[in-house]
């Protein structure tokens, strides 16, 4: 994983934009739940799965991304844990698993990327059918009474029209500072999300380095989701708030 990959990006982003207010509240959500069994399919570089795990649950990861895989397994090792890796596109799910999983995670804005991450283009039409057949998937592998966890971007995102959406976030790290700088703009025409998330380290005041990233989403608003939830087959869905998510909209899917 290179220095601005988009993997190392990612994994240093998460540090900084989530504390372990977030992991602990999550962990403490799915033990309330009686969760056991739980597939990050999204698993990204890691984050929330590997503390999770730490946590007693049973975690399987899967992510489509060879690179993000690598990332989580290195992540892995580093902390001795032990995880289950597929590199598998959400519409592939139910070819390598049953009914088997208490809860689905689907997080970090991951949905709206169903097509897109890591690449350049995005065509709204073919990721809002991506998505559709993603959350039939998601609803397949969880077990009956099986909750999926899924999110996209802050409402409040979505009603700046043309204008650009800006969020900051400060963290220390192992003695380093970081500053997240995360601008979003919205093409209603086209459905598409605009993204520009930045890290900057601090050393004393003094600037180290600067990375960031541009990417492209399909625009999925918390609206939009909670309707293709609804058409996916959940009986029931929630808004939910965890402590520490201070970056999407979550959702509670219940098989
Ligand atoms: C924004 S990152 C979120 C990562 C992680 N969930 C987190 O919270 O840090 C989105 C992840 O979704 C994965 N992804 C996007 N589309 C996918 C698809 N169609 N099938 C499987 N994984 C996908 C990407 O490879 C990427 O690792």
């Amino acid at each position: 994983m290179g220095v601005n990959s988009l993997a190392w990006f990612w994994d240093v982003f998460v540090k900084c934009i989530y504390s372990d207010r977030y992991t602990k509240e999550l962990a403490c959500f799915l033990k309330n739940k009686k969760i056991k069994r739980i597939l990050d399919c999204a698993c990204g570089t890691g984050f929330p799965s590997i503390d999770l795990i730490e946590n007693g649950f049973d975690v399987v990861c899967s992510d489509s991304n060879n690179e993000m895989i690598s990332s989580a397994k290195k992540n892995a090792e580093m902390k001795n844990r032990k995880i289950d890796f597929f590199q598998l596109d959400w519409c592939e799910l139910d070819k390598k698993f049953g009914e088997e999983f208490d809860c689905v995670l689907c997080r970090g804005n991951a949905l709206a990327y169903a097509d897109s991450w890591g690449k350049d283009i995005v065509t709204s039409e073919k990721a809002y059918s991506k998505i559709k057949t993603a959350l039939k998937k998601f609803f397949y592998v969880l077990k009956p009474g099986g909750i999926l966890y899924v999110d996209t971007a802050l409402k409040n995102s979505f009603e700046v029209s043309g204008e650009v959406f800006l969020q900051e976030f400060k963290k220390n790290i192992s003695g380093k500072d970081f500053t997240v700088l995360i601008a979003k703009k919205n093409d209603l025409n086209n459905k598409i999300s605009f993204w520009n998330p930045q890290i900057l380290e601090w050393n004393n005041g003094s600037l180290v380095s600067a990375n960031g990233f541009f990417l492209k989403s399909a625009l999925l608003t918390p609206f939009q989701l909670k309707q293709e939830l609804i058409s996916a087959g959940f009986r029931k869905i929630e808004e939910v708030s965890f402590k520490g998510e201070n970056f999407c909209t979550v959702f509670l899917a219940y098989k």
